[in-house]
């Protein structure tokens, strides 16, 4: 394990005290305070710093995609317990079976750290299985579309290179045809501050192999193959 990984893990430590659970987002106008709550808990943690930099805290209630949906009101309410809210645009459809199966473990108390996490999660909230299949369906619905190599042969020559290496860090590279080329320029700039935020990992020293981010070029790229504007 990576040593950010088992800091992460111990930072569950954290919510061994953790309050009562988030309370259930009746409407879209509750899930900022309902967001609020929880992230105040896991903040004032003595984890907090650590706890922060998992997700960054750029995506915002108002944001999710169809707002009123099932799906949308249990990302609020289960998925904001120990991090900021995830984006379910930040991964593609095939990718979120996973990642939702590892989170629901921790949420049940079925980590890789048996019963002592089990004892340690008392405070938090975790998804019925019929929860926690509607919250599936719904990261998918609205998951990332990822770049299809075959369309986007450039991608894989050293001109796709500043593209290619910084945006796979974090996630699958995304279709050049999700944004057109002014859009992109504000979504490059926002994983720029992703970066940084979720780079910085507490304790960590800077990597002397990170790719220099090329800003000019990755846009150029983008721009290329955008969708056009209307
Ligand atoms: C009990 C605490 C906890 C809850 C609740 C939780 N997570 Fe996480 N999450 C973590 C921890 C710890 C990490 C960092 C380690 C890792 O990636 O497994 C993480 C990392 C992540 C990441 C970044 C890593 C990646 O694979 O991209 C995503 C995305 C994510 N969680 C999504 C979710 C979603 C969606 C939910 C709700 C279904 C959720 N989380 C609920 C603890 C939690
Ligand atoms: C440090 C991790 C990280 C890196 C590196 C990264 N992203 Fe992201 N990306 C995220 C996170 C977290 C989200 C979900 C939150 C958000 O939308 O800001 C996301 C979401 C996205 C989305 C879906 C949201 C939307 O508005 O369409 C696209 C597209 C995207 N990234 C493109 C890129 C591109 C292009 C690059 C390279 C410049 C890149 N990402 C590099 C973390 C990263």
């Amino acid at each position: 394990m990576r040593p950010a990984r088992i800091a992460c893990l111990l930072a569950l430590l954290a919510l061994l005290a953790a309050a009562p659970s988030a309370s259930v987002a009746d409407g879209v106008a509750d899930y900022e305070q309902a967001v609020a709550q929880a992230k105040q808990r896991w903040r004032d943690s003595p984890y907090g710093p650590m706890l922060e930099r998992i997700l960054p805290p750029g995506f915002e209630p108002a944001m999710l995609p169809a707002p009123r949906s099932r799906g949308a009101a249990l990302t609020v309410r289960y998925c904001v317990q120990c991090h900021n809210l995830p984006n379910p645009a930040m991964h593609q459809a095939a990718k979120w079976p996973k990642v939702v199966e590892r989170m629901a473990a921790r949420m049940r108390g079925n980590g890789n750290m048996g019963r002592l996490m089990h004892e340690m999660m008392a405070g938090v909230a975790a998804p019925s299985k019929e929860e926690e299949r509607v919250l599936l369906d719904y990261l998918r619905r609205y998951g990332q579309k990822p770049l299809d190599p075959r369309k986007y042969p450039e991608a894989f020559t050293p001109r796709g290179e500043p593209f290619r290496l910084a945006c796979r860090q974090c996630h699958v590279l995304p279709d050049p045809k999700r944004h057109t080329a002014q859009e992109w320029r504000a979504v490059v700039a926002r994983m720029e501050k992703n970066m940084d935020w979720m780079n910085r990992v507490v304790g960590s020293q800077p990597d002397p192999d990170e790719p220099q981010l090329r800003i000019e070029d990755i846009n150029a790229f983008l721009a290329k193959y955008a969708k056009k504007a209307p």
